[in-house]
């Protein structure tokens, strides 16, 4: 066993016999045993379009030059420890060793709370036209301006070693680096959501986690929750137990943005946008039974697939789509436009596509590129593209910047995937990790001697007319809980159909409860007759008691 003989003697070399040694054995061929682990490995990942980002290289599995510390000193000996004698006894003076220890105990920073698994990719966007009649965002009207971007794919609910073949909602984020500024554009696959109001938007991932007693991913607790909201999440439970829970690939699936955002043109006249990206593959969902087999064989199909086509120059490419309401249309419907459990019908609201993205370089290096990417919906341009009033988003507008300085830190907008692509000029200062973004004195405005920093008032945020009225603690008046997902239920064929009640009886049927089993069902019959009548006969709930729950359900 190794000791640190911290006492008299041991920090210092006087008064010693002996020598301190490192070599107790022969060195190996090091160029030999490089060659034969990089004759072994497969490239499967390496290769062409890796985007060099960076830092020192090791692309190619070959390393030139002599190994250093961090702080670039040559290293004597890589492969030995500095010890009192050949049999052992490890010096406190050998700090290359103990700062291998110390920096590998935090070569982990906290996992994302949600979204933990991800995969992402570079690439560009270009605008197809001019939308400047909606937006003063210039990348948006200018088809010749390359957006330069990052867009990270992930899993939702569980933790970042979960098999790419679940069933969970798929996140889709992408950070386009304009030339005013960060656009985030943190989106789902879905169209909807589970929840119109934070305050159980924690309850909701809560209960899809693992028990906080067993560890076991349990969905009897996911049904009492959405059991117990009343129906609010009827329509996204039915998006996520139909097909497309389980997306075939992150290039076969959409990103939905689910709120309304505004875009402002340059004579502040608003327009609510609902956005999503759609994929040019087409989209590709697994079945239960395809996921499990894929699953046998591979945890992570869909990182591996993204990354091959990419490697292969089959660049995944996404449309940019857009529906458009005006503001004094957002009190004609049954529905509230801003609620994010709804969908804004395509019939009334077609999609427009405004442009394209294409995702054709891969990470050079996962941990600096996917993991420390930071998106957040509140990085918006003001005075072109702002946040509805939409209470679900404005809730997100504060939750990812405090999430981002926890677990990546503060100054995480200086790691190179989160900088902006426009110079920055602000007064935040120092930090953990600062690279030296404020220079000279001024770290305050406004100054009596000094020139500082001026506005842009092209930027001011939107004046929103507001209500008058009272502060409210309460549900929207239009809930509308059942309809859209009714209308969902009714659009899929008949094999969607079967699939979909197949997919809730597998989940459902394993609950112990009666009372979950026919609110469940009788939230599906309030959608649909038959919809609820196919899930209550398949899960053995009972249904005149279904029938009964339904009938006093309200939408
Ligand atoms: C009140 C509701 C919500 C809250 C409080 C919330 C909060 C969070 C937090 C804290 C993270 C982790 C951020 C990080 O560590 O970098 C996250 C990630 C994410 N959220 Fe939400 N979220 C909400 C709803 C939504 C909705 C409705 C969508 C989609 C429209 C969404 C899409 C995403 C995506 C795509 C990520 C992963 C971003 C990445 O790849 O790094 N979230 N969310």
């Amino acid at each position: 066993m190794a000791f640190i003989p911290v006492a008299a003697g041991c920090l210092g070399l006087t008064g010693q016999k002996g020598t301190f040694v490192q070599s107790v054995r022969p060195r190996l061929p090091t160029a030999g045993v490089g060659a034969a682990v990089t004759a072994a490995r497969p490239m499967t990942m390496g290769g062409d379009r890796i985007a060099t980002g960076g830092g020192f290289d090791n692309s190619a599995n070959d390393a030139e030059g002599t190994l250093t510390t961090e702080w670039g000193a040559a290293i004597g000996d890589k492969d030995h420890s500095l010890v009192a004698t050949p049999k052992g006894g490890l010096l406190l003076q050998d700090t290359v060793t103990l700062q291998q220890l110390s920096r590998f105990n935090r070569e982990r920073i906290p996992e994302r709370v949600v979204h933990a698994r991800g995969t992402g990719a570079y690439g560009y966007f270009q605008a197809y036209g001019d939308e400047s009649a909606l937006t003063s965002a210039k990348f948006l009207s200018d088809t010749s301006i390359k957006t330069p971007l990052f867009c990270r794919f992930s899993m939702v609910t569980l933790s970042k070693s979960v098999a790419e073949t679940v069933r969970d909602v798929r996140g889709f984020a992408v950070k386009m680096r304009t030339s005013q500024g960060i656009w985030d554009l943190v989106f789902n696959n879905l169209p909807v959501f589970f929840v119109r109001d934070q305050r159980h938007f924690v309850d909701v991932i809560h209960a899809f986690k693992p028990d906080p007693q067993s560890n076991l991913q349990d969905f009897d607790r996911v049904f009492d929750l959405m059991g117990a909201l009343g129906g609010e999440a009827t329509h996204m439970l039915t998006y996520l137990f139909s097909d497309h829970g389980i997306p075939a690939s992150y290039q076969e699936m959409d990103g939905n943005s689910v709120h309304a955002y505004k875009f402002i043109n340059a004579d502040r006249k608003v327009t609510y946008v609902k956005l999503r990206w759609r994929s040019l593959a087409g989209i590709r969902n697994l079945t239960e039974e395809e996921a499990h087999a894929l699953q046998a064989d591979d945890l992570n199909h869909a990182t591996r697939s993204l990354y091959m086509d990419i490697k292969q120059g089959k660049f995944p490419e996404y449309e940019l789509q857009i529906q458009e309401m005006k503001p004094e249309q957002l009190d004609d419907f049954e529905f509230n436009p801003l609620d994010s459990t709804k969908h804004w019908p395509e019939d009334q609201f077609p999609y427009r596509p405004v442009g394209k993205m294409t995702l054709d370089e891969l990470p050079p290096n996962f941990f600096e590129h996917t993991e420390q990417v930071a998106f957040s919906p509140a990085n918006m341009l003001a005075g072109s593209i702002e946040a509805s009033e939409d209470k679900l988003l404005q809730s997100r507008l504060v939750s990812y910047f405090s999430a981002h300085e926890y677990r990546v830190g503060t100054n995480r907008h200086l790691i190179p995937v989160n900088k902006p692509a426009n110079e920055t000029r602000h007064y935040h200062a120092d930090g953990q990790m600062n690279t030296g973004e404020n220079k000279g004195t001024l770290n305050y405005e406004p100054s009596l001697v000094h020139k500082a920093y001026t506005d842009e008032p092209k930027a001011k945020i939107y004046e929103q007319p507001l209500p008058s009225g009272t502060y409210v603690q309460e549900e929207i008046n239009k809930t509308l809980n059942f309809k859209q997902a009714g209308d969902l239920y009714r659009s899929f064929s008949e094999k969607e159909r079967a699939n979909l009640v197949y997919n809730l009886e597998c989940k459902l049927k394993m609950s112990t409860s009666d009372l979950i089993k026919n609110t469940m069902s009788s939230h599906f019959m309030k959608a649909d007759e038959e919809y609820g009548t196919r899930v209550a006969e398949a899960i053995g709930a009972d249904l005149e008691t279904v029938k009964q729950m339904a009938a006093a359900l309200e939408e």
